[in-house]
């Protein structure tokens, strides 16, 4: 398969010569229909607040949600995915706040859907953002992650997110067995269109610090790790395991988390499964470009078409990334492909 050659009958610099030849024969292209933006979202109004550790991002209150939606819309982003900053009196130890249907995410889904019925929306199926604690599951008396108690409450959460119109739900909580327990209450709830972004791949990473700033579960969370529910950066036939498993139970689109690091098990799980995968350029991947950017260090624009190029040419089909529409300003103003 692989076609090699010889020097001088094979000169591989011919086609890179002129633009023509270099556009004519590239094998990835980036597109704006590749694109999800997150978006950090938090109650009150007018709020824009920056969130320090991710220059460029705000949480928005749902009175100013108009201004991203429109722009998404304009440049051709597909979808948005929303995470949510909850006031810490809502938050208890079994993250109830997740499943009210008058909470923020229902509240915002509802709106977004009414006014933007095109523009997908994808929500988190995880409960971080709702307990004092800042795990993702509930926690017993002894500190443990408790694994099948979770899953019942993210059948709820799925479930009140689906109701308020979400297209797609996307469970990052890690816990075994959740996506068949989320599916069959979406087919028993008659939500049967409503699509499964599985986290499959979700690893234990320190690339998620800013994140956690950003919904407010960090100082809750403090030093306790996850280690207990996402992978082990160490291992990718477990990663493969994960993905394998969240499609027998009825994930549609399986997720590899980090991005940049993880381009192998992108790659690996492309060339096993013909399932959709999608990647995620995370808080921590978008905190260090930024800082590289503001110091000069990094030309912006190409070092994030760049980064964006590479998830696809390792297998992604989409990806979710701070710079949707950085990326999608950058890719519409184009000679990028120069
Ligand atoms: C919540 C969740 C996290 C991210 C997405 N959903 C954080 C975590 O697992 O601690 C991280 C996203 C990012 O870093 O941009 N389960």
């Amino acid at each position: 398969m692989i076609s090699g050659g010889k020097y001088p009958s094979t000169r591989l610099r011919r086609t890179r010569r002129n633009i023509f030849s270099r556009n004519l024969v590239r094998e990835t292209v980036l597109t704006v229909e590749d694109l999800v933006y997150p978006i950090f979202v938090v109650d009150g109004k007018k709020k824009l607040i920056p969130v320090d550790s991710m220059p460029g991002i705000h949480r928005i209150s749902l009175d100013n949600l108009d201004g991203v939606a429109n722009e998404c819309l304009k440049f051709g982003i597909p979808a948005i995915a929303l995470f949510p900053y909850i006031d810490e009196k809502l938050k208890t130890d079994d993250g109830r706040e997740s499943f009210n249907d008058q909470g923020l995410i229902a509240r915002a889904v509802r709106l977004l859907k009414i006014n933007y019925p095109e523009l997908g929306v994808i929500t988190d199926a995880a409960l971080d953002p709702y307990t004092t604690h800042g795990q993702d599951g509930l926690v017993d008396a002894d500190g443990h992650i408790l694994n099948d108690e979770t899953v019942v409450v993210l059948e709820k959460q799925a479930i009140c997110c689906a109701n308020a119109g979400a297209d797609v739900i996307a469970p990052s909580d890690m816990m075994d067995g959740r996506i068949s327990k989320i599916r069959n209450a979406l087919e028993s709830s008659n939500l049967k269109n409503t699509l499964i972004l599985s986290y499959a791949s979700k690893f234990a990473s320190s690339f998620y610090g800013p994140f956690r700033s950003a919904v407010g579960s960090s100082m809750n969370l403090g030093t306790k790790g996850k280690a207990t529910y996402q992978l082990d950066f160490s291992n990718i036939n477990e990663a493969l395991r994960e993905v394998e498993m969240d499609i027998e139970e009825g994930a549609d689109i399986v997720m590899v988390k980090p991005g940049m690091p993880y381009l192998d098990v992108v790659r690996a799980i492309t060339d096993n499964y013909l399932i959709p995968t999608f990647v995620y350029q995370v808080s921590g991947e978008y905190a260090m470009l930024k800082g590289a950017f503001k110091n000069q260090w990094l030309p912006e624009k190409e070092t994030i078409i760049e980064s964006l190029t590479c998830f696809k040419r390792a297998g992604a089909s989409a990806i979710l990334t701070y710079f949707a529409l950085d990326a999608a300003k950058a890719l519409t103003s184009s000679n990028s492909a120069t």
